[in-house]
């Protein structure tokens, strides 16, 4: 079972353990109490207005239809007018919130006006159905509508819609994203296939492919089946997309360079390792580097992952702290790479996390392995299931990823698993 899969059934069955008690509480300090679970989003740009939505959050001007290879229209200056419609007067606080966000980190500027305000181009923020915008600036002297609709007033939904309204398009409709994820078009609801095309007008400013950006699509966007409709092609990251918190290092990054927002300062710092220079002269470094210049690196842009994903040769895979008790709340992941033509055999010496519920379910700790080379989870295991296991893969990638329950007390005979690795 994929652990998208699992995340969705776990999802369906969250109420069925309504009191949860371990089968030998004698075992635990404390009883572990109902799972938390991650409700994602699963339709946040879905709408049904009358409007044709392109990618379902975005409207598309005529001439936008036309030819999808024009850049989309920037604001001249950076400078955006807006309304808020009565229709979002409720929701003032929210849209402000969101344009103080773009107003913090970029140097667009976002100046009121009344809902009676025409004559210039500008953004109407209205509540109608669904959260959507036009992407870029349409021109039109009497405004163009950004509809902040019912469930769509979180933080990083409205910077994303904002995020249309000033050029951006969907990350995952860049270019080069098949180098980054993997369209699962059998998973996608029927008429739907286009929310997942490429805007080959997309100029990228020289920033790279960002996972966490708020203009990312969540794995499950449109699924007809529950089944992912986007793998990320670097498993250890699966966990990123759909980022609906704010601005990414990297989505501030192109809004700067897009507005040009450096081009004030008399001598701009070069900025290295994917700083930028900011609206105030100096670089804002991205997550894992430091200094004045961003010139210290101290980790990858999407943070350390647990475990060992660049495992080359035959030897042992332990979890964190083996044989002592692993860490609550982890996602690890191990990658293991034969030489091209070999495949990758584990044999788990020791396997014990916590068990099995009785619904069937693996709640709390599980230990997934994918054996093929795809990025579906082939085996979803908990308890000590694995225990005296071995498992060939067909290609030659081996990844197994540990996920640990985030709260209770674990008793000591928890201590994960070790397991040999070698090539055949
Ligand atoms: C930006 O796009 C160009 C042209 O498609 C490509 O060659 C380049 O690698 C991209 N830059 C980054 C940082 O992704
Ligand atoms: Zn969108």
């Amino acid at each position: 079972m994929s652990r998208l899969l699992l995340v969705s059934l776990l999802a369906v069955a969250a109420a069925a353990p309504s009191s949860v008690s371990p089968q030998n509480e004698a075992l635990f300090t404390e009883e572990i109490p109902e799972p938390q679970y991650l409700f994602e989003n699963h339709n946040p740009d879905v709408t049904d207005s009358g409007l044709e939505l392109f990618e379902s959050d975005m409207v598309l001007t005529e001439e936008q239809k036309l030819d999808r290879k024009a850049a989309p229209n920037l604001w001249p200056g950076g400078q955006v007018k807006y309304a808020i419609t009565s229709t979002s007067v409720p929701d003032r606080a929210a849209i402000e919130a969101a344009l103080n966000h773009w107003r913090q980190h970029t140097c667009v500027t976002f100046t009121e006006v009344s809902a009676s305000f025409a004559g210039e181009p500008h953004l109407r923020f209205s509540k109608q159905s669904g959260c959507w915008s036009y992407v870029g600036r349409t021109g039109w002297t009497s405004g163009q509508d950004v509809s902040i609709g019912t469930g769509c007033t979180g933080l990083g939904t409205i910077a994303h819609e904002v995020g249309h309204a000033l050029g951006f398009n969907h990350e995952q409709s860049r270019p080069d994203r098949n180098n980054y994820v993997t369209i699962l078009t059998g998973n996608i609801q029927d008429g739907r296939s286009g929310n997942f095309a490429i805007a080959s007008n997309a100029n990228n400013y020289s920033v790279p492919y960002d996972y966490t950006s708020v203009m990312h699509y969540g794995s499950t966007y449109f699924t007809k089946n529950g089944q992912p409709t986007i793998q990320v092609n670097q498993l250890q990251y699966s966990g990123l997309i759909g980022s609906r918190t704010g601005l990414s290092h990297r989505d501030k990054q192109l809004a700067n360079a897009m507005y040009s927002c450096a081009a004030s300062c008399s001598s701009p710092p070069a900025c290295q390792n994917g700083g930028y220079v900011s609206k105030a002269c100096s670089c804002v470094c991205p997550p894992g580097t430091s200094g004045s210049r961003c010139q210290t690196v101290t980790a990858p842009y999407y943070g350390s992952i647990c475990g060992n994903q660049a495992i080359t040769s035959a030897g042992t895979v332990s979890s964190i702290n083996w044989p002592s008790i692993y860490p609550r709340n982890q996602n690890c992941f191990w990658i293991v790479t034969a030489p091209a033509g070999r495949r990758v055999r584990i044999t788990f010496n020791t396997a014990k996390v916590l068990y099995r519920y009785s619904d069937g379910n693996c709640y709390w700790d599980w230990i997934n392995l994918y054996t093929n080379s795809d990025n579906s989870a082939d085996v979803n295991a908990c308890g000590s299931e694995l225990q005296g296991k071995t498992y060939t893969t067909t290609g030659n990638r081996l990844a197994l990823e540990m996920h640990t329950y985030a709260g209770g007390s674990y008793p000591s005979l928890q201590t994960g698993f070790t397991a040999s690795v070698s090539f055949v």
